[in-house]
């Protein structure tokens, strides 16, 4: 069956603030307004989804014990992360083609990131130009991921586009070297609906048109630690390696020279089966001692993901489908009311669990539920 949905994809255009009661009845909200091809995209997993169901209920093997008589009133969620000090402690998640969720792209994300108050971090694969994301980000702080090229002239002229648009830290994605299992992908014949204007250069063609296995192919597979030093002497960026799972390769990425450890599974889009993303930050954080930032994502859904995170190791989090859910629903208003959202859920737990900061949080003990 030849796949016929790209030339009618319409993505949502409405902007409006929403109300948020959780965020998993977001992405049912969410999925009665975008395109099935997209939604499937967004919201599925790799293989059996036993990964992505898993990095949700994993934070339910630690609990976080309530005190009381704590002298706590009105939690400060106010961190910093690489000397930009940041609303709360959750970023933006790099995504691809924001453009499937609505028609502001990652323009409409960006303003709604920069408006809340943190930091966005701007995908290789995005759909929209630097410039453009720009009009939504208007001088707000930014981080570039990249898939590399094959060929490291190419990686050289995207790094030096990223640090002219104002990229203060290089996410090197490391877990994505060839495609997850993805079945309703592979259902739906699913093909990007536009291009990518920031890797079109390393593509045969623009990214339109062409599935996530094809432009992966053309993305390098063969990825070490010399990459991270290579990255990290070229740029002279702060270099996060993205993908971690194990306490080995933090260690390997520390020792090349990496300047901050992302732990996260991709969203159990990438090796199924993998533990909870949440599973593997305490060993990881164990390892790292404090030597860098760490931060964390897959499977946040709700404030008290964000405190068991943090009380785990993570020095922020990473928001990823919810926020964009929160696109879909309302573009830069909604995306908005997302974060809006995470920052109330948190201040309840914090209250609740007698933390004043997010210091406090850190220092918290969990206790184990298994
Ligand atoms: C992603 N993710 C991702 N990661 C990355 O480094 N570069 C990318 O371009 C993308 N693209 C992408 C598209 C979509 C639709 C999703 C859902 C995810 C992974 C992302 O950064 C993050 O690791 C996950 O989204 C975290 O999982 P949750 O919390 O969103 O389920
Ligand atoms: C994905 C890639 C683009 O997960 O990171 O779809």
């Amino acid at each position: 069956m030849e796949q016929t949905y790209v030339m009618e994809y319409k993505a949502p255009s409405e902007v409006k603030d929403i109300d948020v009661v959780n965020t998993y009845e977001l992405e049912m909200q969410a999925g009665e307004i975008v395109p099935q091809g997209g939604f499937d995209y967004i919201s599925g997993g790799s293989g059996d989804e036993y990964t992505l169901k898993q990095n949700v209920d994993c934070f339910n093997q630690k609990g976080i014990l309530p005190r009381v008589l704590a002298d706590v009133e009105n939690p400060d969620t106010h961190t910093s992360i690489l000397g930009h000090d940041i609303k709360a402690p959750f970023i933006m998640a790099p995504i691809a083609a924001h453009g499937l969720a609505h028609q502001s792209k990652e323009a409409g994300t960006a303003r709604g990131v920069s408006e809340f108050g943190t930091i966005m971090s701007i995908s290789a694969y995005s759909g929209a130009k630097f410039e453009e994301i720009e009009k939504g980000l208007n001088g707000s702080p930014r981080w570039f991921q990249l898939y590399m090229s094959k060929d490291d002239e190419i990686n050289k002229l995207i790094v030096d586009e990223a640090k002219a648009d104002g990229a203060t830290a290089i996410i090197l994605t490391a877990d994505a070297t060839v495609s997850g299992n993805r079945e309703k992908d592979i259902r739906n014949k699913f093909v990007y609906p536009f291009g990518m204007p920031i890797v079109s250069r390393y593509l045969t063609g623009s990214g339109e048109k062409m599935s996530l296995n094809n432009i992966y192919a053309q993305s390098k597979q063969k990825i070490s630690p010399r990459d991270v030093t290579f990255l990290s002497e070229y740029s002279g960026l702060p270099i996060f390696v993205k993908g971690v799972q194990s306490a080995e390769d933090a260690l390997l990425a520390i020792g090349a020279g990496a300047a901050g450890i992302w732990v996260s599974n991709h969203g159990g889009r990438q090796l199924d089966g993998s533990p909870g993303s949440f599973e593997a930050l305490e060993d990881i954080s164990k390892a790292v001692q404090g030597r860098v930032p760490i931060v964390f994502d897959s499977g946040i859904r709700r404030g008290e993901h964000i405190f068991k995170a943090l009380a785990s190791g993570a020095d922020v989090v990473a928001i990823g489908r919810p926020a964009l859910y929160g696109l879909a629903l309302g573009g830069y208003k909604g995306v908005k009311s997302v974060f809006e959202y995470f920052e109330k859920d948190l201040k309840r737990v914090m209250q609740l669990a007698g933390t004043q900061t997010v210091e406090d949080i850190k220092q918290t003990e969990l206790f184990d539920k298994k």
